[in-house]
């Protein structure tokens, strides 16, 4: 009898014949985090992927994440299954409108989330992720007025933990974080009174109040797998379970319905499939391609975020 192929067995098949690397956002699908050679949060893919010497990074997560990859390795050929996977914060800050607000405020130090277009980048004076948006930001000199762009929630975050008056904050969100309701997190925290509550940065503060712990995606997991504790109350979007159940198959966690989708999951990121991301290691495409300008002014600020360790 023939062996049945499986599109698990074409992609691996696929990634040994293009010399590829795999790497998956915590946020994809089980089947696609099960064929990755790395599964991350955002910043460490962006270092797994400039650190990668072979030919192509397929990359399972979202536009921007690939776009940095690309800034970081820029010889590799970097797809993304969908090329529609994109990010409610990169809409929420074009370009032209940052271009227009440093303008309006010269002398100020630009701040950007990583979940921003290359072109955005292109812009600012450095780079951050969840997990070093505090570090970044006390890396600046305390008298330096800041721009912060364009996630208001992990800016309000950050300005809280830094004690900085001096930065305004772009009034960008995320359609998922943004929107998980501090009600719903009440009532979740009385049908389970004895876990606790780890939450994404993203999250609004009123969310983030109720929180034992704050971070990014892998903090989040890390934290609940060291933690001597068994239940846990977790507000980032559910993809995050696979991890989750694989380093603590006996813990319990609960996730939090948001207001948008009465789910917890991502529609940008849950775009890529298996089929997608096969079809795109056939043929090398949807591929990320930059002009030369904006990747040579893109890449300064996200390397200046890298060299702070
Ligand atoms: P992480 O940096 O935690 O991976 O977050 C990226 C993101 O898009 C969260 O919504
Ligand atoms: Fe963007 Fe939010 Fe999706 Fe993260 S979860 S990729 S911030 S829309």
């Amino acid at each position: 009898m023939p062996a049945i192929t499986t599109i698990a067995d074409e992609i691996l098949e696929l990634k040994r014949e293009r010399n590829a690397i795999l790497l998956a956002h915590h946020y994809q699908e089980s089947e696609i985090q099960e064929l990755a050679d790395s599964i991350g949060d955002s910043l460490e893919l962006a270092r797994r992927a400039q650190s990668f010497k072979g030919e192509v990074i397929a990359f399972c997560g979202v536009w921007f994440m690939a776009e940095t990859a690309k800034l970081l390795n820029p010889e590799r050929i970097v797809v993304v299954p969908d090329s529609e996977a994109g990010c409610s914060l990169v809409d929420a800050c074009p370009a032209p409108q940052l271009r227009a607000w440093k303008a309006a405020h010269p002398g100020h130090v630009v701040v950007s989330y990583v979940n921003t277009s290359a072109e955005v980048k292109a812009e600012s004076d450095i780079v951050c992720t969840s997990r070093n948006a505090v570090d970044v930001v006390n890396s600046i000199p305390a008298d330096q007025p800041i721009l912060f762009v364009p996630d208001v929630n992990l800016g309000n975050y950050v300005k809280r933990m830094t004690g900085r008056e001096n930065m305004k904050i772009w009034q960008g969100a995320c359609i998922v974080h943004a929107t998980f309701p501090a009600r719903r997190l009440v009532g979740a925290k009385a049908n389970h009174p004895d876990a606790l509550v780890a939450a994404h940065t993203e999250c609004p503060p009123e969310v983030l109040r109720m929180c034992d712990f704050i971070g990014s995606t892998s903090a989040i997991i890390e934290w609940c797998v060291r933690h001597e504790h068994d239940e846990f109350i977790i507000l980032t979007e559910s993809g995050v379970i696979h991890s989750l159940h694989k380093l603590a198959p006996r813990k319990r966690f609960h996730f939090i319905a948001n207001e948008n989708c009465n789910c917890s999951e991502c529609p940008y990121m849950k775009r890529n499939t298996l089929e997608k991301l096969r079809d795109a290691l056939l043929h090398l495409e949807p591929r990320v391609e930059l002009p030369a300008e904006v990747m040579n002014r893109a890449r300064r600020p996200v390397e200046r975020m890298l060299a702070l360790r």
